[in-house]
């Protein structure tokens, strides 16, 4: 049996340790692995052929490293992959196909997927043709609807407490209203946990969108005299109610559209309609960034290995997910047909009210 292992997609804290212990476990079945370089771009880019021996030793000591060490990319999906035309101009075209061909030529029998939203979708129709997929959930944005959680969105709201947390003091000495901007594009569970865990008083998230009025209330309600600071969370894709995400730069052929500036327009809004001095931030790529904690390592060190025993057990077309306190097997098409948004009467969101968040609805 031999194996590939691809990573797609933005990269998440778990990835490597994902990769280390599916190829030690398929390893130690006797089979061959190798890692699919920079998403598929490995296979239809052509240089060399695209892929790399997994071996005990090259997956020694990755477990703490964030990142990939297959590389990754998010643009260029094969399923709308950019082609240039002679005239200069890009066309988007399914190079599926080819990916198969590739794979059949390498005498691959299997592919470990590792992927968020759109990367598990080029599994699912890679698996609609016939190829051997496993898929593993992967996306710090905690938006898979199939599995409890994925791995990278532990490490990425502590990251994001811990940012929150060290804002309090330039806030409460200076009086401030800071206004945080973390990732999170169409569900706001960072934002949520992060702005919970890091006591913001206002948390903005994609699912409830706000009104400046009511941001500014709960803003001016956190003032009293000589004292006084606000923390404002705000995710990427949040929205007024009524009015649209804010977009950094529109899609282009083979690439989404980037999120990104809503904390900045906010502050902008809330410094002229309070008076209050305001600062916003954008924590960006640091989300991602840096070695797991230890729960998104044993989560992706989990996931790995069911992946492997999914594949000996001949089950495919499937994406490992954590069903607390199992590892199970969700079929993909079930896994891609709908996004994990927060409930907005949820627990979570409830406990925040109760506790004095503003949601600014
Ligand atoms: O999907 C994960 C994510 O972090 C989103 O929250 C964000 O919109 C996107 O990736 C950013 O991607 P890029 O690395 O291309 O800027």
């Amino acid at each position: 049996m031999k194996i590939a292992i691809n990573t797609g997609g933005g990269d998440a804290p778990g990835l490597n340790a994902v990769i280390r212990a599916a190829t030690l476990s398929a390893l130690q079945l006797g089979w061959q692995v190798v890692g699919i370089r920079r998403g598929f771009e490995g296979l239809l880019e052509g240089d060399g052929n695209g892929v790399v021996p997994l071996t005990e030793a090259s997956v020694r000591g990755i477990t703490h490293l964030g990142g990939t060490i297959l590389g990754t990319t998010n643009r260029g999906s094969p399923l709308a992959y950019p082609q240039r035309q002679p005239d200069g101009s890009f066309i988007e075209v399914d190079r599926t196909d080819e990916i198969i061909d590739k794979l059949a030529r390498l005498g691959v029998d299997a592919l470990i997927a590792i992927g968020g939203d759109g990367s598990l979708r080029i599994a699912h129709a890679l698996a609609q043709k016939g190829l051997q997929v496993v898929g593993v959930p992967k996306t710090i944005d905690n938006d898979l609807a199939s599995t409890a959680v994925t791995f990278g969105f532990h490490t990425a709201v502590q990251t994001a407490t811990d940012g929150i947390g060290r804002l309090h003091s330039t806030a409460e000495s200076h009086r401030r209203v800071m206004v945080v901007e973390v990732m999170g594009r169409h569900a706001g569970w960072i934002a949520l946990f992060a702005g919970l865990a890091g006591t913001a008083d206002v948390i903005l998230i994609p699912e409830i969108p706000y009104d400046l009025d009511n941001v500014c209330a709960k803003i001016n309600s956190r003032y009293d005299g000589d004292f006084g600071f606000a923390i404002v969370v705000v995710a990427e894709g949040a929205r007024p109610a009524g009015g649209d995400v804010t977009v950094k730069q529109s899609a282009q052929v083979g690439r989404s559209e980037r999120l990104g500036g809503v904390a900045e327009k906010i502050a902008d809004q809330i410094a002229t309609q309070t008076g209050k001095e305001t600062r916003s931030l954008v924590l960006g790529h640091l989300q991602r960034g840096g070695e797991p904690t230890a729960y998104d390592k044993v989560l992706a060190l989990r996931f790995g290995a069911a992946a492997i025993q999914l594949v000996e057990q001949q089950q495919f077309g499937c994406m490992v997910s954590l069903n607390p306190p199992d590892i199970h097997a969700v079929p993909l098409a079930e896994a891609v047909a709908t996004l994990k948004q927060v409930p907005v009467d949820g627990d979570i969101v409830q406990t925040a009210r109760r506790l004095g968040v503003s949601f600014g609805d």
